[in-house]
């Protein structure tokens, strides 16, 4: 079979094989799964309050309970080891080790991940850790969260506190999980917890999380970790009419702010000249302070990617631009004309291959690995059988792009798929399914999909048929 995308063929041959070695497996994150919300001296994240917050959320719906995953998470391993996952990316929620965001740790909250990490290992899963997947302690977002410098210094102190534990028998580490999604969706256009609407301080909650970043792995590094990585929402994003000269500007622009404002400084030690305007025009370039891109720009072992759609944008004269890209006035988002998930996102796998050959070229040296990728789509279970072949066609397309993009150079290493279960969807609460295993919320009854036993299928020969 051959999978064409806009005309464009992704591949010619039946087989398809991965390199030796190649990193198979699954992601979930802490309050998207575990639950557990009250237990063994978690406190508030900004995602519960959020949640609480009138109109934020779907149907006001939380992440108290979620999967379970925090009382269930003995059976989740064991489904993914009937699947042959090798890996699993998981997060540590930041609550449930320092209640006070900073200073003491509390224990039973590290005994959560001590014991889920020997089991992973038991069944033979390397576990790979995100030490922030956005449920930050309210109590540091009280002290102004991501605008402020002290919770980047914070999270460093986290990050030896979790590695200090958990570093024996953890190789793989990343800090931070989509930090654009942290400071865009957070802090500017509010649909995403802290909810807050101000340029200024996503501005600000970029360098931070940068900075923390950056700090995070020197603990890291000191505390001997072998592998530190960094996860980022990257995509590909070009311009409606690539002869017109003002939409190419437009394209350059957006992926400025998608993109190079968080690969440029840490892959290359500064930041694009373009974006530093925007943080002079938002007063935001003040926190940048002398040292700090050395810090950022520590050299990393790994780069994560979350995958899931490209953008296309022309430049309009007189548009407001977009809420989540502050800067971006003169500029729409051109709608696609291709096929859609559940969330609407336009399928396509090309943006997938060309964003690892951008990447292998422009920032070359750096091993890349698939964080992240998959669709939600409208799941029913039928006599026992979640028939979800669009996300089966879904996954094996992006799986072809990966795999064209390693023949083109690309050195990726892995492929997780996004998500282990159905979970917490942000601001769709439970309304949208990512899993390949099905999660009845009324009962919590786990049913691996037809793209779970596909995957597990590919897992198996490292390759498609
Ligand atoms: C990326 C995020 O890391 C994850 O938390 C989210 O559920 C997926 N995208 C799907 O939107």
């Amino acid at each position: 079979m051959s999978i064409t995308t806009e005309g464009r063929e992704l591949t010619g041959v039946d087989q398809l094989t991965f390199p030796q070695g190649f990193r198979w497996g699954a992601a979930t994150a802490s309050y998207q799964i575990e639950g557990a919300a009250q237990e063994d001296g978690r406190s508030r994240s900004i995602w519960d309050t959020f949640a609480r917050t009138p109109g934020k959320v779907h149907l006001g719906h939380t992440g108290d309970v979620a999967c379970d995953h925090y009382h269930r998470y003995r059976d989740d391993v064991a489904l993914m080891a009937q699947l042959g996952l090798g890996t699993y990316r998981f997060s540590i929620a930041w609550p449930r080790i320092k209640p006070d965001g900073t200073g003491s740790v509390n224990t039973r909250g590290l005994d959560f991940y001590d014991k889920l990490v020997d089991e992973l290992l038991t069944h033979g899963i390397d576990p790979m850790i995100t030490l922030y997947h956005w449920d930050l302690p309210q109590i540091l977002e009280d002290h102004g969260g991501w605008t402020s410098r002290d919770t980047a210094l914070a999270f460093a102190d986290l990050a030896q506190a979790v590695h200090g534990r958990l570093g024996d028998r953890v190789n793989t580490w990343t800090t931070l999980n989509e930090p654009w999604c942290s400071a865009f969706l957070g802090y500017a256009s509010g649909i995403h917890a802290p909810g807050r609407e101000d340029a200024q301080a996503a501005y600000l909650a970029t360098h931070h999380l940068l900075l923390a970043h950056g700090l995070a792995t020197q603990a890291l590094r000191a505390g001997g970790a072998a592998e530190v990585s960094l996860t980022l929402n990257l995509t590909r994003v070009s311009p409606a009419n690539p002869a017109d000269r003002h939409d190419v500007e437009a394209a350059t622009l957006i992926d400025g702010l998608q993109n190079r404002i968080f690969l440029d400084p840490v892959l290359r030690g500064a930041y694009p000249a373009d974006m530093l305007r925007l943080f002079e025009r938002f007063r935001a370039a003040g926190a940048i302070r002398d040292g700090d891109l050395a810090v950022i720009s520590a050299p990393i072992d790994l780069l994560g990617i979350n995958y899931y759609q490209a953008g296309l944008v022309r430049a309009q004269v007189g548009s407001p631009g977009s809420p989540v890209y502050p800067g971006s006035e003169g500029i729409i988002d051109v709608p696609q004309v291709k096929p859609v998930t559940a969330m609407d996102w336009p399928i396509d796998p090309t943006g997938l291959s060309d964003l690892l050959l951008r990447l292998t070229a422009d920032y070359p040296g750096t091993p890349l690995m698939i964080t992240e990728n998959g669709a939600a789509f409208i799941d029913t279970v039928i006599d026992g059988r979640v028939r979800d072949t669009d996300r089966i066609s879904y996954l094996d397309g992006h799986l072809r792009a990966s795999h064209e993009a390693i023949q083109q150079g690309a050195d990726l290493r892995g492929f997780l798929a996004w998500s282990l279960l159905d979970n917490y969807e942000w601001g769709y609460g439970y309304g949208q399914r990512f899993g390949i295993i099905h999660v009845d919320y009324d009962t919590q009854r786990r049913t691996p999909k037809d793209s779970a036993l596909w995957f597990s299928d590919v897992i198996s020969r490292n390759g498609l048929s």
